[in-house]
């Protein structure tokens, strides 16, 4: 689904030169959870952003589906995103006054899916993600775990075929955690979805397909 060419992304700061990527070689294979495993500041979220279209590579090649990405304009890849990519991040960003049901419906609206479609697509992934009896609920009124399991819901809603999570659990204390990344990984073993999630916890790494140690922007082990 997903493959890399020595990908390397540097950043300027002042006049230092940081390599937060450095010759990154990976697959990610369609129907699997891939993990993204490393310290603070071994690069996961840049990693996450070159392969999710955010941003542009110093040196290298991503390729989507066997098309280089890198080369693509904005505008192909604000479509590419829309129609094939999810995205989860650390800090749970739902619309506090919406409940769960509207905050993944609201999506829909946005991908342009039409009334009936978005009642019944909410719903279904609501109920994929074990809320079904949490729907109408607020966020305030939901638990750390909950709210990130509403924000899968609305990151699969629109069906992508890849979805980025970006340390989804490090708000959350370990049974949350490892609740929320069963849910992941329930949505690869039962919807063929594709997962690449980053981690620093080493309690979540068992249950990944394949997962990529990343330290100083070096992978340095690969366990499939
Ligand atoms: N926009 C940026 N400008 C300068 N340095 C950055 C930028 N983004 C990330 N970095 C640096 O790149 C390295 C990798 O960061 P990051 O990908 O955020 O790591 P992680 O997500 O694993 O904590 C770090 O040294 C970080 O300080
Ligand atoms: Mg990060």
């Amino acid at each position: 689904m997903i493959r890399t060419e020595n990908l390397s992304r540097q950043f300027q700061s002042g006049r230092e030169v940081i390599h937060a990527l450095r010759d990154i070689n990976i697959q990610i294979n369609p129907g699997t959870l891939t993990i993204l495993r490393g310290r603070s500041g071994s690069g996961k979220t840049t990693l996450i952003n070159l392969l999710g279209a955010l941003d542009k590579p110093t040196e290298g090649k991503i390729f989507f589906m066997d098309q280089d990405i890198t080369k693509l304009s904005e505008v192909k890849k604000d479509l590419l995103r829309k129609n094939n990519m999810g995205f989860i991040f650390q800090s749970i960003a739902l619309m506090p006054l919406m409940t769960a049901y509207e905050n993944v419906e609201f999506g829909l609206r946005v991908a342009g899916y039409d009334k009936e479609k978005r009642k019944k697509r909410a719903e279904a992934c609501l109920t994929m993600v074990g809320l079904q009896n949490r729907m109408h609920h607020r966020p305030q009124e939901l638990s750390g775990g909950e709210q990130q399991r509403v924000a899968i819901a609305r990151a699969i809603a629109h069906k992508p075929k890849v979805v980025f999570a970006d340390e989804p659990t490090a708000e959350l204390d370990t049974n949350m955690g490892l609740q929320v990344v069963k849910v992941l990984k329930d949505l690869v073993e039962e919807e063929g979805l594709t997962v690449v999630m980053s981690t620093h916890d080493p309690s979540m790494i068992d249950i990944a397909d394949c997962v990529y140690t990343l330290e100083d922007g070096v992978i340095v082990d690969i366990a499939e």
